[in-house]
């Protein structure tokens, strides 16, 4: 745990204009979005002024956007390590591929099959699994375990079945913060046959991700919680898309990945946007002193970034656990035995609705907010309705210590 040097968060935080307007709240909502790269912002603006034409024609200008749009797919799949860039399917947003996703699932359930979801999952991993129930599907949820606030693995063993079709589960919780076992949960439920959907929203702003290591047969984020815009990506094993139902028009052939899964255009602009967020991991790995391929400067980039981000975490749970009134909700600490948390911090106060703690910290233009954040199974679970749901903090490797501090000091007054 190791804050960011002087030099090295200025480098940070000039890459975001946001970051430079004189009076900027601070951001600690992030969580529900991040900032955006200066970088992606200035591709979109570029492709829009000089290339926005229809891909796929002859003439100059076209041939020119095209690859333009396909070194962006290769791009966000060397971002992801995907082992083809066909396995990159892009829409709107995590929940619009879900439901696409669940749409090409449809027509292969059958009635019986099992599909595990969790009660600690964002809306988007639930909701559209439950869909399936129309086709005969059986939804089977795994609980947090309301003391810890995990997921247990010996639960897990108790939903599994010859049965399981699917377990979507998230990454880390958007609420919790924890960081979930999923290569482990991968290999229980591919040994019964089983396959996994996992949500990386919360988790992909806070580490690299890693498709083919994390276990999982489809991941899918939004970018603009990884200081994109908005857009999602959503991978899935070559096989396992190529087996899914065409959403395309009839003569779009079944082989055609990923198009068979993109009915109508990607966004181009927004495509050709997201690879600057490659570029700048690369450039920050650069300027820390990384060295090696592109994907080992991306890494060296976020372990940096995540030590501070675990600097400034603790320095919040610490105050947090001093405070008899206040109960964290997830992990007390950023890190706890095996287990480790991003730096998305949820608390409540006792006999205090959150909303109040928010509005006043609102006065100090620091960003922070409450709610279910559409996780209202676990707000339930958790008993938390209360409350009107958590206060959350959510922190992004650009924010300082003197943002968390300032936090700190206001929370202190109020918490008294
Ligand atoms: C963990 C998690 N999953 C899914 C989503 C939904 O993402 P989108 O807005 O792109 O549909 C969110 C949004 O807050 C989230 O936090």
């Amino acid at each position: 745990m190791q804050a960011l040097s002087p030099m090295e968060i200025s480098a940070v935080r000039a890459e975001f204009p946001a970051l430079q307007i004189p009076d900027q709240c601070v951001f600690f909502d992030n969580a529900g979005g991040s900032q955006v790269l200066k970088r992606v912002a200035d591709r979109i603006y570029d492709y829009l002024l000089t290339s926005s034409v229809q891909l796929g024609a002859t003439y100059p200008t076209s041939t020119f956007a095209s690859t333009r749009v396909i070194a962006a797919r290769l791009a966000i799949a060397e971002l992801i390590n995907a082992a083809d860039a066909h396995e990159v399917v892009m829409g709107g947003s995590t929940t619009g591929l879900m439901f696409q996703l669940i749409q090409a699932i449809l027509p292969g359930i059958q009635a019986g099959d099992e599909i595990i979801v969790t009660n600690t999952d964002h809306e988007a991993n639930i909701g559209a699994w439950k869909r399936l129930q129309q086709a005969g599907a059986i939804i089977k949820v795994w609980q947090v375990n309301t003391e810890s606030m995990q997921l247990d693995l010996e639960d897990l063993e108790n939903l599994l079945s010859d049965n399981t079709k699917w377990l979507a589960m998230t990454f880390a919780s958007n609420v919790l913060g924890t960081i979930n076992p999923v290569t482990e949960v991968a290999r229980r439920v591919h040994a019964v046959g089983g396959r996994v959907c996992v949500d990386a929203v919360a988790y992909a702003p806070h580490r690299l991700v890693d498709v083919q290591a994390s276990g999982a047969d489809i991941l899918v984020f939004s970018f603009y919680k990884v200081f994109g815009p908005h857009y999602a990506v959503l991978w899935g094993h070559y096989e396992l898309l190529h087996s899914l139902a065409n959403l395309n028009h009839f003569f779009i052939a079944e082989d055609n990945l990923p198009y068979k899964l993109q009915p109508g255009n990607v966004n181009f602009e927004l495509s050709y946007g997201c690879q600057g967020i490659a570029e700048y991991l690369v450039a920050m790995g650069t300027q820390f002193g990384g060295k090696g391929s592109r994907r080992e400067l991306m890494q060296f980039a976020f372990d940096k970034f995540e030590a501070h981000e675990n600097f400034l975490a603790q320095r919040l749970l610490n105050f947090l656990n001093s405070k008899s009134k206040v109960r964290i909700i997830g992990m007390r600490q950023v890190f706890e035995g095996n287990a480790s948390r991003v730096p998305t911090i949820s608390f409540v106060v006792k006999n205090t609705q959150s909303e109040t703690i928010v509005k006043r910290i609102d006065q100090f233009n620091i960003g922070i907010r409450f709610g279910d954040f559409y996780a209202r199974h676990l707000i339930k679970a958790l008993d938390l309705e209360k409350h009107g749901g958590v206060v959350r903090v959510s922190i992004a490797h650009y924010n300082t210590v003197e943002e968390i501090d300032a936090l700190i000091g206001h929370l202190s007054d109020i918490l008294q």
